[in-house]
């Protein structure tokens, strides 16, 4: 715990924290993102209600896997934050010239808008959550075999026919790409991989990985919403 405390003090473990969280949250996005591409399966939404199902019988160890997601969630804004601040304060203005050292700059949109993008997708995930998860905006249950439950594979495909829901999705679907563009390649530069033969491969590797992702979420309103559905 006191190795965490220690590394919390210092810029380089901050970076080094947020670096190791977002590679977990980047994770969380391929299993997430691969469990929802069982939407695509023409069978009503049947698929994907019982991976979902499956998730939910975990019970106990999905909350402990929940717990964990919150935690790397708010662990990796707050970090961000703090490394955001502290090098502002460090440097008030931001440079007139900029030169980098050692191959091509790598400052670019998607490294300056970090802060402004992950505080967009972290609002997304909240209402998200609340949406998909809580059922807050759209409690309808049905019975199903004499349960009470909530159809998902219907109420996701039932947001989606929502222009304005798939416009707001196709918007943080993007930045998502763009966050992690830069996000993915900085963490791995975070945790040691400076070197000038892996640095480009580890640049095209981040934005392969943040297109992919990119697309494959953005992939699934679209697909609802230009199909009327499921
Ligand atoms: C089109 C894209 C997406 C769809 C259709 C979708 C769908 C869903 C659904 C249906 C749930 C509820 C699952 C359940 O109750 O078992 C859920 C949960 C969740 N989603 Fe998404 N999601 C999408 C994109 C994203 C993205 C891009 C993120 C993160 C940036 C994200 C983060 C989460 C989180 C954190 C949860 C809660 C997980 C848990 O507590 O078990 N989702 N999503």
């Amino acid at each position: 715990m006191s190795t965490i405390a220690n590394a919390l003090q210092s810029q380089v473990g901050r970076k080094i924290l947020t670096g190791l969280t977002g590679i977990f949250l980047t994770l969380f996005l391929v299993a997430h993102l691969s469990g929802n591409l069982s939407l695509f399966i023409p069978d009503g939404g049947e698929s994907f209600n019982l991976y979902a199902d499956f998730l939910h019988s975990l019970g106990p160890l999905l909350w402990i896997a929940e717990i964990i997601l919150v935690i790397l969630f708010l662990t990796h804004a707050y970090l961000g934050v703090s490394i955001y601040l502290k090098k502002k304060r460090a440097r008030p203005e931001n440079y007139k010239y900029y030169k980098s050292q050692g191959g091509p700059s790598k400052q670019n949109f998607a490294s300056t808008s970090m802060l402004i993008s992950g505080s967009i997708i972290l609002l997304f995930v909240v209402l998200h959550v609340m949406h998909f998860k809580y059922h807050l905006f759209s409690p309808e249950t049905y019975m199903v075999e004499g349960t009470e439950m909530v159809d998902l594979a219907r109420h996701v495909s039932e947001a989606f026919q929502n222009p304005w829901i798939v416009a707001a999705y196709t918007f943080v679907m993007v930045l998502i790409g763009v966050h992690l563009k830069h996000g993915v390649w900085s963490a791995f530069i975070s945790l040691g991989a400076k070197n000038p033969k892996l640095t480009p491969v580890l640049y095209t590797v981040g934005g392969i990985v943040a297109l992919l992702l990119s697309l494959g979420f953005l992939a699934i309103p679209l697909y609802i919403f230009i199909n009327g559905g499921l």
